[in-house]
């Protein structure tokens, strides 16, 4: 069955449904296919092949020989093509934010802002590709000088979540292609369309064949792709964003070949309102943490801790705050927020809070489920007094459930953030200079927001510590994960 392109597309080539392999959207000799389903409407958008294994082995080959010739291109080339898909996707803003809306379900405002933000990684890395500087080193031989050289680690496997089904391909895709490596991309069985429209737009922008190839798998054959790039020794480098535990499974499996590593995985970020706080900036940017893409971001807040002398105010303002969304579809006019990609996180939502009432946690606001609009939305909840030992301040929520706690001291709270295997995002809200340094220097996480609920960018060192995982992206450090130092000793010079 051939879907006709979403009628909401005024550029119908963004709308592609196959395989893109050396620069084609090719047919697969797959008689297997997977549908693509909009969450909201529970409509079939497209019907995709599942690659055979052998097909996904011949793309990574394909990219392997892409390779050879795509590193010796100077890097004011990249940096042009960088640059030109920079200006394609912000040319195509409406569009690309209808596929993401259509494919993920998150309302048009967000597939809006995370277009214009997945776009920022080509045009930063367009400027910082040709700051991949190398060292000149005074070795203990005064005959000798020692030089460095950034080489890029070769064929990337970029594995991509369903939560940001483009920004997460951008914010690995462009500082590889920067230094000159070639990828494999396998975007989530739920949202490929985005990542399909990015390989369009790429060859548009003028990078040559298999410098990116887009594989399809469904959300059965995965864990196989999965394991195929990771174990395939062709691939020098695997860059993963999902669940700490799948995470975990990647890198046993990448040690067959002892790849590089990037991993993007789960969180358990902390809020900590100070009573000094400016009380309506903290509750708005709790709100925009919690609730970004209704909880399904590994950044968004998943505990609130709020001082004792503003507890009872903030609660009030915060659940006036929720009075004011508007679930819906998120292509209609004014929806705030959209649906879940799936009713597993509803699932999750609804466990976690049955849990922390049964500890004697208390309703904020009653959420639940909205089966008039669809089997995957579901009105945000917030709980209050939560006890600390509940399931949602040790596990991931990833769905919109806001649990606040009350606490009296600084270091009886940051001992409470502090205890979780997770360490991506910490937030802080407080207007004191010593309360936010003390917090931001002990508080295990790789970032610290302070003030503001939304802190990425691409300029910003974006990644985690502990079982959060390792490897930044985006910023002058994002280059680096796709890099290895080559050392050149110079021997007796003073010849
Ligand atoms: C993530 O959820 O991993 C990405 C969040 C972001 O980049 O803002």
């Amino acid at each position: 069955m051939i879907y006709p392109p979403p009628p909401q597309l005024k550029n119908k080539n963004l709308f592609q449904t196959k395989p893109f392999i050396h620069n084609e959207f090719i047919n697969s000799n797959s008689t297997k296919t997977f549908k693509v389903i909009n969450p909201a409407t529970e409509e079939i958008i497209a019907e995709l092949p599942e690659q055979t294994s052998e097909e996904i082995e011949h793309a990574i080959k394909l990219s392997y020989e892409a390779f050879q010739t795509f590193r010796r291109t100077s890097v004011h080339e990249r940096s042009k093509m960088l640059r030109k898909l920079f200006n394609l996707i912000m040319e195509n803003v409406d569009d690309l934010a209808t596929l993401i809306t259509l494919e993920n379900g998150k309302s048009f405002a967000d597939s809006k802002g995370e277009i214009v933000y997945g776009a920022s990684y080509f045009e930063w890395f367009a400027e910082e590709s040709k700051r991949n500087y190398g060292e000149v080193i005074q070795p203990t031989n005064p005959n000798n000088k020692i030089i460095t050289l950034k080489q890029p680690v070769g064929v990337v496997g970029l594995l991509c979540p369903f939560n940001f089904p483009s920004a997460m391909a951008t914010r690995k895709a462009a500082p590889a292609w920067a230094v000159g490596c070639t990828c494999v991309l396998k975007p989530d069985s739920q949202t490929p369309l985005s990542s399909l429209a990015l390989a369009y737009l790429a060859k548009e922008a003028g990078f040559p064949p298999s410098v990116f190839n887009v594989v399809l798998a469904s959300t059965e054959s995965t864990p196989m792709v999965g394991k195929m790039i990771c174990e395939n020794s062709l691939i020098k480098k695997v860059s993963f964003t999902g669940s700490t535990a799948v995470g975990k499974l990647l890198m046993k499996q990448s040690s067959t070949s002892l790849k590089k590593l990037s991993m993007e995985l789960g969180g358990n970020a902390p809020i900590i309102v100070f009573n000094d706080a400016d009380l309506e900036l903290a509750v708005t940017q709790s709100i925009a943490s919690k609730f970004r893409s209704l909880g399904q971001t590994c950044v968004c807040a998943n505990r609130i801790f709020v001082q004792s002398e503003i507890y009872d105010k903030f609660c009030e303002k915060f659940a006036l705050a929720m009075k004011k969304f508007k679930i819906g579809n998120g292509l209609d006019e004014g929806v705030t927020h959209g649906c879940l990609i799936n009713t597993k996180s509803i699932a999750k939502v609804e466990d976690q809070m049955k849990d922390a009432l049964d500890k004697g946690a208390k309703i904020l606001v009653e959420g639940g489920r909205l089966s008039n609009l669809g089997k995957n939305f579901y009105s945000p909840s917030a709980l209050y007094d939560v006890p600390f030992d509940s399931k949602v301040f040790h596990e991931e929520t990833f769905g919109p459930l806001a649990a606040i706690a009350k606490f009296e001291k600084r270091d009886e709270i940051l001992d409470i953030c502090n205890d979780t295997p997770y360490g991506l995002a910490s937030y802080i809200f407080s207007e004191s200079l010593n309360n936010v340094w003390y917090m931001s220097e002990f508080l295990e996480s790789g970032m610290v927001s302070v003030n503001t609920g939304v802190f990425t960018d691409c300029s910003l060192p974006f990644g985690g510590v502990k079982e959060s995982g390792f490897g930044r992206e985006g910023s002058l450090h994002g280059m680096d994960d796709y890099t290895v130092v080559k050392s050149i000793n110079l021997g007796n010079i003073y010849r």
